[in-house]
């Protein structure tokens, strides 16, 4: 089974931080020594990984889909060997509908969590393709949440960002089935990182949060297996309680579809 064993080069968006920055370290010591490039827009940050000896890349994905286009282009140009993105970079907000839905945040939220995911995976998917014709494993790889699976109402519109997010996964890895392109997702529990920071509700959080060295040491296994749903801690019930049978079902509807 292709496993991220075989990548050559690995792209992690949100490198700068949390799960992004802890996933790109470890990724860059597997045996095989991928390339790794992590991506965020903190400079400081973005330093940091450069003197670990990572590849760091400024990447702003709250730019325009004409924007992340020439960035992805660029990126292909430059390290052709890229076959591996880890869409992680993600941003979380609270809604508290009876005091007044922020359109504002819910548009930037959809935009990070899902339309620049979309749209970088549009992007990249030719370069992958051809790749693939060419006998190369490539891996599209999500980073979704056990709140894809049941949704947190206090971050509505982020748990619906990533349900969509999800779903799309699934699609896609239907879709292309039958190429050597692999879509994985991960399904992050409750992780120690700065994603809750904004809200003061770190503290609370921390009393549940799996650590991240441990969440990291699960996730590197299960891109190891290849495994393409990669749920552990609280994720790994919700997924086995609510997603039993989803992907074959997807499939099923492909299958009748097929003449579309
Ligand atoms: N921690 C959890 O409990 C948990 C649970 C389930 C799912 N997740 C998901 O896991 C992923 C990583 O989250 P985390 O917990 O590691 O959070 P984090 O520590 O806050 O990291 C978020 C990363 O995303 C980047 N980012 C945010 N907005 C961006 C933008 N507009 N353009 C480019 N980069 C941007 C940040 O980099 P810059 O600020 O430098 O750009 C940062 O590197 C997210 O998708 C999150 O939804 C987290």
């Amino acid at each position: 089974m292709p496993s991220i064993d075989d990548s050559k080069c690995v792209l992690i968006t949100g490198g700068t931080s949390g799960i992004g920055r802890a996933l790109a370290l470890d990724i860059a010591k597997l045996p095989s020594h991928p390339k790794v490039i992590a991506t965020g827009r903190r400079k400081d940050r973005l330093d940091e990984l450069s003197a670990a000896g990572l590849q760091a890349e400024y990447l702003d994905l709250s730019a325009d889909t004409t924007a992340l286009k020439k960035s992805v282009d660029d990126l292909i140009a430059r390290y052709p060997d890229l076959d591996t993105v880890i869409l992680n970079a993600g941003i979380q907000h609270q809604v508290k509908a009876k005091d007044g839905i922020d359109m504002k945040k819910i548009t930037e939220e959809i935009h990070v969590n899902y339309i620049s995911v979309v749209a970088f995976i549009s992007y990249i998917l030719p370069h992958f393709l051809k790749l693939s014709e060419a006998g190369r494993p490539t891996f599209i790889v999500t980073v979704t949440s056990g709140l894809a699976v049941v949704p947190l109402a206090a971050v509505a519109n982020y748990s619906a960002s990533k349900a969509a997010l999800s779903s799309f996964t699934l699609s896609l890895r239907a879709q292309l089935a039958e190429t050597n392109v692999n879509v994985l997702e991960i399904v992050p529990p409750l992780v120690e990182s700065e994603l809750h920071d904004p809200y003061g509700t770190t503290e609370a959080l921390s009393k549940f949060w799996m650590p991240l060295d441990e969440f990291t040491r699960l996730t590197v296994n299960g891109l190891r297996e290849g495994r393409a749903t990669i749920a552990d801690g609280t994720s790994k019930a919700l997924v086995e309680k609510y997603n039993q049978g989803k992907f074959e079902a997807v499939m099923q509807g492909r299958k009748m579809t097929e003449k579309w």
